[in-house]
């Protein structure tokens, strides 16, 4: 079995409404996919976290140290191309890349054995997951407060059990969205806030303190992700538990903010962190402390299957009766290509969704939504 051809698919819609995190405005939802083809057929699909282009451009960067390589061999062909770049890497983009490869490998290596990647990794301990929905930005020319608690009201009428809230934008503010979603919400339904990096020690110390009032399950990425010291402080100055990791990439930027204490519960991105091959490393270090791991997801369809196929392995930490289940992050904005680029979209059903349990990712893409979509083709 060889590897033949590398192809990268941009994905492009313009907002007709767009919405701001703490750290980052968006007018337009771009995503893109990595196809990796083989001498037989064979098709592997992936997806790269972040910027499109300049996650496209790399990936073509990797395709000489891949063409005409045995697919099945991951684990090598990750360290080949780890180390093509890991002078000039180590993060960002060259991991970022190498993560939708990766993905795209594992695909094929499924489709190659039969089996869906969750089996490859070990095994299916679940067959779906409970989503919870991410949302609740800034929109633009709306009254955030009132908009932020009508979506998530929306949002449990849809069947979730949690919801995640964007933050980092003040604290008078920020404490009156928490205190109105959770009202709008009620009681029961679990809620976690996100700061995307937005706040300072003592700004995050502060609104900590002040929302933990509102039975709050996590505060997520409370300060910039390469200040663990702060991290730190964070955890140690209010008491709900802090997450963080969808910027950290690789075994060893994961298990350096593991090893300061950094959060409770690690959240690395299948299409960021460095795949499969990586992901499942840095699980393992969690499971060295007896840190959470809810995966990271913000993409398409494609992402969201490879989350599912890692999640459906995460083996329960601890083996017990009635474990700690990990909960899927379900992306609510609009993006009218996330599941249009699968032939059968995995969309939550009471709240729950699914995980394939066909060969590789366990998904189709459909290539009438990649041509409908494609970058500059509106
Ligand atoms: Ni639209
Ligand atoms: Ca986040």
């Amino acid at each position: 079995m060889k590897i033949t051809a590398i192809r990268t698919h941009l994905l492009e819609h313009r907002l007709e409404v767009p919405f701001e995190s703490a750290s980052m405005r968006f007018d337009r939802r771009a995503h893109v996919l990595v196809e990796v083809e083989c001498a037989d057929g064979t098709l592997g699909w992936g997806e790269c976290l972040g910027p499109a282009r300049p996650n496209a451009a790399v990936v073509q960067a990797y395709a000489p140290w891949l063409i005409g390589q045995n697919p099945l061999e991951t684990e090598r062909l990750w360290a080949t191309l780890y180390n093509a770049l890991r002078d000039q890497g180590q993060r960002g983009l060259t991991v970022t890349a190498l993560s939708g490869l990766d993905m795209a490998l594992w695909d094929i290596k499924g489709k190659h054995l039969g089996q869906p990647v969750s089996v490859l990794l070990g095994g299916r301990w679940r067959a779906e997951v409970r989503a919870y929905a991410t949302g609740s930005f800034k929109r633009d020319g709306v009254d955030r407060v009132a908009d932020n608690a009508a979506e998530m009201a929306q949002r449990r009428a849809e069947g979730f059990h949690a919801c995640k809230v964007k933050i980092g934008f003040g604290l008078a503010e920020d404490l009156a969205v928490i205190r109105e979603v959770r009202a709008a919400i009620g009681p029961e339904m679990r809620l976690m806030i996100d700061a995307n990096h937005g706040y300072t020690v003592t700004e995050a110390v502060r609104l900590g303190r002040a929302a933990a009032d509102y039975d709050i399950d996590w505060f997520e990425e409370p300060v910039p992700p390469e200040q663990l010291a702060a991290y730190q402080a964070v955890r140690a100055g209010q008491p709900i538990p802090v997450a963080g990791g969808e910027t950290w990439h690789s075994r060893w930027g994961h298990g350096a903010a593991l090893t300061a204490g950094a959060v409770d519960i690690l959240q690395p991105d299948l299409a960021g962190c460095g795949g499969f091959s990586e992901a499942m490393k840095i699980a393992t270090l969690a499971s060295m402390q007896g840190v959470r791991v809810v995966p990271h997801v913000w993409g398409t369809g494609v992402h969201i299957a490879a989350a599912l196929q890692f999640m459906a392995a995460m083996v329960p930490d601890p083996v017990r009766a009635a474990p700690v289940e990990p909960i899927l992050e379900f992306d609510c904005t609009h993006n009218p290509f996330r599941q249009a680029v699968l032939t059968q979209p995995l969309l939550p059903v009471a709240g729950m969704v699914a995980i394939p349990s066909g060969p590789g990712l366990g998904v189709e893409v459909n290539r009438a939504a990649l041509a409908e979509y494609a970058m500059g083709a509106a």
